[in-house]
């Protein structure tokens, strides 16, 4: 009789395990009921996705960091696995729509249900949002705290904020544009960046443990930039072994192809994104 393994990153059962481990990564999430309030965020990822990453990187129980949290895909996430969890997030807008979906939504059955105008019942405990910059945060969290980080860092350099719909703060403007990595001078700033991130996430993170980041290539100004590859390999400058990676596409947003160059050279329609998986070793 073969010895009986013991799970020790998870709650999957080994067949479970195995499909996960399959490079490509389909999905085909419709909106779900909190959509309405998330779409304002422009990069949003299905709170489905995050669940099905978290219960690969976790155990119930467990707690989950987003330094870059948005409107809270991996939040709900989190709360629709019974994981425990913390999000960072720059921008008060979305902060404000991620409180907002906390206060009308409830977990049901592995679900987010809105809830009623008359619902009696206490409202459901989602994790926390943290306002503020994720570089002034990790400090006050401890050090081998976590049991996995997960997230969707903005990617690429010289973005507006959008989002600031009032008057208020829009006068955050200026002090909030400097801190966003979205708006980092070019490329290799923001590669700088990203590795101050990753030095925080290794040391706020327990060994063994893993640093999952969902990052889509770049092409501009007629080149490719393939952000995964090197995210990737600054991760590694950190100290990080990189495991691999899934190329995830979500066929229910899928944009329509748009007709680069077409019959001049290839210029790809990049309808993927690198879900990049990183250890502690
Ligand atoms: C790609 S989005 C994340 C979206 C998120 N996964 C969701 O489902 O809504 C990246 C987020 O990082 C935030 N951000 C940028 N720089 C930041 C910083 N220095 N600290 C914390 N958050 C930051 C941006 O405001 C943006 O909302």
């Amino acid at each position: 009789m073969g010895k009986k393994l013991t799970n020790r990153l998870n709650d999957l059962t080994s067949s479970e395990w195995l499909y996960w481990t399959d490079t490509l990564y389909i999905t085909n999430y419709p909106p779900d009921a909190t959509h309405y309030l998330r779409k304002a965020h422009g990069a949003m990822k299905p709170p489905e996705l995050m669940a099905d990453i978290i219960k690969f990187f976790t155990k119930k129980g467990e707690t989950v960091l987003d330094p870059f949290a948005g409107v809270g895909g991996t939040l709900l996430g989190a709360a629709l696995t019974d994981r425990k969890a913390l999000g960072i997030e720059l921008n008060p807008e979305w902060v404000k729509v991620y409180q907002e979906i906390c206060r009308t939504f409830k977990v049901r059955e592995g679900i987010l249900e809105r809830r009623g105008d008359f619902d009696q019942s206490p409202p459901d405990i989602f994790p926390e949002m943290v306002l503020g910059d994720c570089f002034e945060i990790f400090p006050t969290l401890a050090d081998g705290s976590l049991d996995a980080v997960i997230t969707d860092p903005p990617y690429g350099c010289q973005h507006k904020i959008s989002g600031f719909k009032s008057e208020t703060n829009f006068n955050m403007f200026n002090l909030q544009e400097s801190k966003d990595l979205a708006n980092a001078a070019d490329f290799p700033a923001f590669l700088e960046l990203m590795k101050k991130v990753g030095q925080e996430v290794w040391r706020v993170l327990k060994s063994k443990r893993y640093f999952v980041m969902i990052l889509g290539d770049r092409y501009r100004d007629g080149e490719y930039i393939p952000l995964g590859y090197l995210v990737s390999q600054v991760m590694q400058e950190v100290g990080f072994k990189f495991k691999g990676l899934r190329i995830w596409c979500n066929k229910a947003t899928q944009r329509p192809l748009k007709p680069y160059a077409i019959m001049t050279s290839f210029v790809p329609n990049i309808t993927h994104q690198n879900i990049l998986i990183l250890r502690k070793e």
